[in-house]
């Protein structure tokens, strides 16, 4: 198959990210986590340093939140709110554990002047709910529900398209699917139900397909500028496809943050101001 190379172009963005300073595993609500594996702090925020770092050296702005202690999961910041216009809706969290993150990450939003939304149904902020060109897709079955997809549609007035997630290793849609470029995504077909597989195909036919084994080192779990792909460096397969596509993947060694479930995409909220 020849499918001419696209020119394509970075947008400058602005994300959202919180040093992992008090970050441990000392409780497990994905199968990712186990307590009883030892977390070395220093290599996650060494880490997660690199990550923030590159972020920067590719030309975007990087605002930080402090970090709580006894919230370990702050450092996946994507999950803190979902900002789309400037519209924050912040977060409800499902598991108590991580409860107080909602609160935290909204406060932040308020002392900078957002127009926010307190979240009556549970949503795990970007961990659920991605932005295309066109629509909001959101996952459920594992964190957020349908009514909190309902509340979404609702407050930024998008169409958002309800996805349902099958396997726990993937449990929230982060970490099965990417937004690449305007409605080019990619995505790992067998963490979704048949159903939403089937919706998937039909509005994104182009879509590029991830295998179980680039989708398990949470080569999903990646933030693209448009150009550049930010994405965990054992997904040696994502890479190929992506450099197919013209986009120029990046990979980094987040290993720490992984053992709490999270990676690149965790670690990174996008704030969209009002365009
Ligand atoms: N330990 C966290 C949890 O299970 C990891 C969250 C990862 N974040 C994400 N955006 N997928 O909630």
């Amino acid at each position: 198959m020849s499918r001419p190379t696209q020119v394509r172009i970075p947008r400058t963005r602005r994300y959202l990210m919180c040093r992992p300073t008090y970050f441990e595993v000392t409780y497990s609500i994905n199968p990712w986590m186990d307590p009883a594996k030892p977390v070395d702090v220093e290599l996650a925020i060494a880490q997660w340093e690199q990550l923030r770092a590159l972020h920067q050296e590719l030309g975007h702005q990087v605002e930080l939140i402090d970090p709580l202690p006894g919230l370990p999961d702050m450092v996946y910041a994507a999950n803190g709110a979902t900002v789309v216009d400037g519209k924050v809706l912040g977060a409800r969290f499902r598991n108590a554990e991580r409860a107080a993150e909602g609160p935290a990450y909204l406060e932040w939003f308020r002392a900078r002047g957002f127009t926010d939304h307190e979240p009556v149904h549970v949503n795990e902020g970007e961990g659920d709910f991605l932005l295309t060109e066109t629509c909001v897709l959101a996952g459920r079955g594992f964190r957020s529900v349908g009514e909190g997809h309902a509340e979404a549609q609702e407050f930024f007035g998008r169409p958002v398209v309800g996805l349902e997630l099958v396997d726990p290793r993937f449990y929230h849609l982060d970490t099965a699917l990417t937004v690449l470029d305007g409605d080019e995504i990619m995505y790992y077909p067998d963490a979704f139900s048949p159903g939403s597989r089937a919706v998937l195909r039909r509005l994104f036919p182009d879509a590029v397909l991830v295998s179980e084994a680039d989708a398990e080192v949470f080569g999903l779990n990646a933030v693209s500028d448009g150009l550049h792909v930010v994405l965990p460096e054992a997904a040696t397969g994502v890479m190929a496809r992506l450099r197919e596509r013209g986009f120029q993947p990046i990979g980094l060694d987040l290993s720490e943050l992984l053992k709490g479930g999270g990676s690149v995409k965790c670690c990174t909220l996008e704030i969209r101001d009002r365009a």
